[in-house]
């Protein structure tokens, strides 16, 4: 069939008989921007176009003749957030970055200007845009960086957020895994009890906490995001882990036997979003993935949300914010006081949760005297 098509004027052969919603995506368009017309009459997505059809797309966005304009300003847009049916200029675009972070610490109380707060960053495109949001936003935010020995992709981490701190003169923590506990995470993959991602999620969150302890810090913040999160989701509804998803929070509170507050401002905003305002903003991040991420299911996971979303953008968010707004609280509230009491861990005094008799030893200190053991044998 013959699709004529506007700015530029041209037209364009497709194969029939075909779906309107088929033709639309063979050409690229988005169907909520134009009208599909033949012989006169508009056409529904569903309507099937036969092979020597002549059809019509019709663009429709006011001002949509050339590219999308800004909401806030009607320049040029730099960007386009389907879900919010919105675009963006590079300076309206950084606002509503502001805005969202703004908004989901607001929501949930994540801090005040009076807290000191430490933000988790890998080098990756997340976390340096949180700390660069937070410091603009005129937060008291210090960097931590944990060196995990993953050969060149560590060494990059590591000078990038280095490189940050100094650009922003900011304060940056950095703790060496191999220096500082006696093992790196490559020398997990020897273990039979756990993965080398779980051993390192593991020594993450441990380090976090007792950074932020230490230092006494009153937040830690980490640079999850939308898709980071909505995909957790989706794991733990998949197979309903209960436990899972009682503890699956944007701001858990700090408890008096030593766990630091923990939040997640950028979990209003997605993956993309934040690669968009690290190129806005002229930050350099680490692009490239941890090469031992192989196989991860979380990827999955992101994989079909993505897949959803292109066919109905808002239903990532939808998920998640549904989740954190009305399911957690009404059906998983209680579920947390199940967790078990908190006691100090024999070997390290940071908190671990006690179950039966004899010395508590947390998760971290045992994987780690099993790690240095396979160390040094
Ligand atoms: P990931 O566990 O890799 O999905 O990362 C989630 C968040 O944890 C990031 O946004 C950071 O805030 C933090 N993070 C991950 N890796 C590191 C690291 N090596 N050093 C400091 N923070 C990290
Ligand atoms: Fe933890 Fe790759 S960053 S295993
Ligand atoms: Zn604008
Ligand atoms: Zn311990």
């Amino acid at each position: 069939m013959k699709v004529k098509l506007r700015n530029p004027d041209r037209v364009e052969e497709v194969a029939g008989p075909a779906t309107v919603a088929r033709v639309l995506e063979t050409l690229g368009i988005n169907p909520e921007t134009v009208l599909v017309i033949c012989d006169g009459e508009l056409k529904t997505k569903d309507a099937v176009l036969a092979d020597d059809a002549e059809v019509e797309v019709r663009p429709v966005i006011s001002g949509g003749a050339g590219p999308a304009r800004c909401h806030a300003c009607t320049r040029s847009a730099v960007i386009e957030i389907p879900r919010n049916r919105a675009a963006y200029c590079a300076e309206h675009f950084v606002d509503h970055v502001r805005g969202q972070v703004r908004e989901a610490i607001d929501r949930h109380r994540m801090m005040s200007y009076d807290d000191r707060i430490l933000v988790a960053v890998s080098g990756g495109k997340d976390s340096l845009a949180l700390w660069d949001v937070l410091l603009d936003m005129g937060y008291r935010a210090d960097g931590l960086y944990l060196g995990l020995g993953i050969g060149g992709y560590s060494d990059r981490s590591g000078t990038i957020v280095r490189e940050f701190a100094e650009r922003r003169g900011a304060t940056l923590h950095s703790v060496d895994l191999a220096e500082e506990y006696g093992f790196d995470i490559p020398q997990a993959s020897s273990l039979r009890t756990r993965s080398s991602c779980g051993v390192c999620g593991l020594s993450k969150r441990y380090v976090f906490n007792r950074i932020a302890v230490e230092h006494g810090y009153d937040v830690m913040a980490t640079g999850h995001n939308l898709d980071d999160e909505a995909a957790t989701l989706l794991g733990n509804v998949l197979r309903w882990q209960t436990p899972f998803l009682a503890r699956q929070s944007v701001a858990l509170p700090a408890t008096e036997d030593g766990m630091a507050r923990k939040v997640k401002p950028l979990y209003r905003l997605g993956e993309r979003e934040m690669a968009a305002y690290c190129v806005i903003k002229g930050i350099d991040y680490v692009v490239e993935e941890c090469p031992m991420v192989g196989g991860n299911t979380v990827l999955r996971y992101k994989g079909a949300l993505n897949e959803l979303e292109r066919h109905s953008p808002g239903t990532k968010a939808a998920f998640l914010f549904g989740f954190l707004d009305r399911v957690q609280p009404a059906h998983f509230g209680e579920a947390d006081a199940e967790a078990g009491e908190l006691v100090a861990c024999s070997e390290c005094g940071m908190p671990t949760s006690h179950h039966g008799d004899g010395p508590a030893v947390c998760a971290f200190c045992r994987t780690r005297s099993r790690l240095v053991k396979v160390a040094t044998a």
